[in-house]
């Protein structure tokens, strides 16, 4: 289980994460939602043993992450908001070099890389550049490089940014395969569409702070709202996007 219990991480003294607490158990889905800006990558960070927090504890399995940091991150799959990826290694290149660096055997690595590549429509392009890659094949090898040493806990930041309709869709059928296998995972997003049809649980964050936490059943009664969508509008909208829309027009179409 991944508990993280009272998470705060300030940047200058701002609170960024405010006071977060939240565990996910084996098999489940934790959608961890909120505006721009709201604090989600920054607590990735943290689950990730990226960053130090302020104040609070992340706990995996009971033990505290910062105990055995290495031990840890060799649990760990991630797939984060923006791609660090190295533009003159290939797509397979790449991929080796992850598994040298999370030690798993070549042979494990060659068969999981090929079929994955197979599985994301990469095959043809794993020996292309990465620079020469668009947005969503980039996205794609970031995903199939968190998933190669069959971690335990899965940590996606915005995952689905640059995806096309088919990959999207193979991705969201994917959280919930990996989910029926047991495995911990974490997903973080600001769509809000996907999350409700794959995640068990969601956090509402606000400025930081946890606005809400429970099942999408749980939020949706508790605001009286239809849908997901209504009630994290309810939660943290603070502007009137009708009017936003036409003042942004109003102000395209000024002389
Ligand atoms: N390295 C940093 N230094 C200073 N402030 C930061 C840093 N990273 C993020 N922030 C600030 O922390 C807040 C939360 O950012 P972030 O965690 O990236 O939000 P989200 O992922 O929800 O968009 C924002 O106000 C952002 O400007
Ligand atoms: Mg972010």
């Amino acid at each position: 289980m991944l508990e993280v219990r009272s998470l705060t991480k300030c940047y200058s003294s701002v609170p960024a994460v405010d006071n977060v607490s939240f565990s996910i158990r084996p098999g489940e889905v934790l959608g961890y939602l909120g505006p721009n800006g709201s604090g989600k990558s920054t607590t990735v960070k943290v689950i990730t043993g990226l960053l130090e927090p302020t104040a609070g504890t992340v706990l995996f399995k009971g033990t505290k992450i910062t105990d055995d940091l290495a031990a840890y991150k060799r649990l760990v799959g991630y797939v984060p908001e923006e791609a660090n990826l190295y533009p003159f290694l290939s797509g397979l290149e790449y991929l080796e070099l992850v598994s040298r660096l999370r030690s798993l055997p070549t042979h494990l690595s060659a068969k999981r890389s090929e079929a994955l590549l197979e599985l994301f429509a990469m095959h043809p392009h794993r020996h292309t550049s990465i620079s020469a890659y668009s947005k969503g094949m980039r996205q794609r090898i970031l995903l199939i490089a968190a998933l190669l040493h069959n971690p335990e806990l899965i940590i996606f930041d915005e995952p689905l940014s640059g995806l096309d309709v088919t990959s999207a869709l193979i991705f969201r059928k994917l959280v919930s395969a990996l989910s029926r296998e047991g495995k911990i995972i974490f997903y973080c997003s600001h769509v809000l569409e996907v999350v409700e049809k794959v995640c068990s649980h969601v956090i509402i964050l606000q400025r930081g702070k946890q606005v809400a936490y429970g099942t999408i059943e749980d939020l949706k009664r508790f605001q009286s709202m239809p849908s997901l969508e209504a009630a994290f509008s309810n939660l943290v909208q603070e502007v009137d996007t009708e009017q936003s829309a036409h003042a942004i027009v109003d102000a395209v179409i000024s002389r």
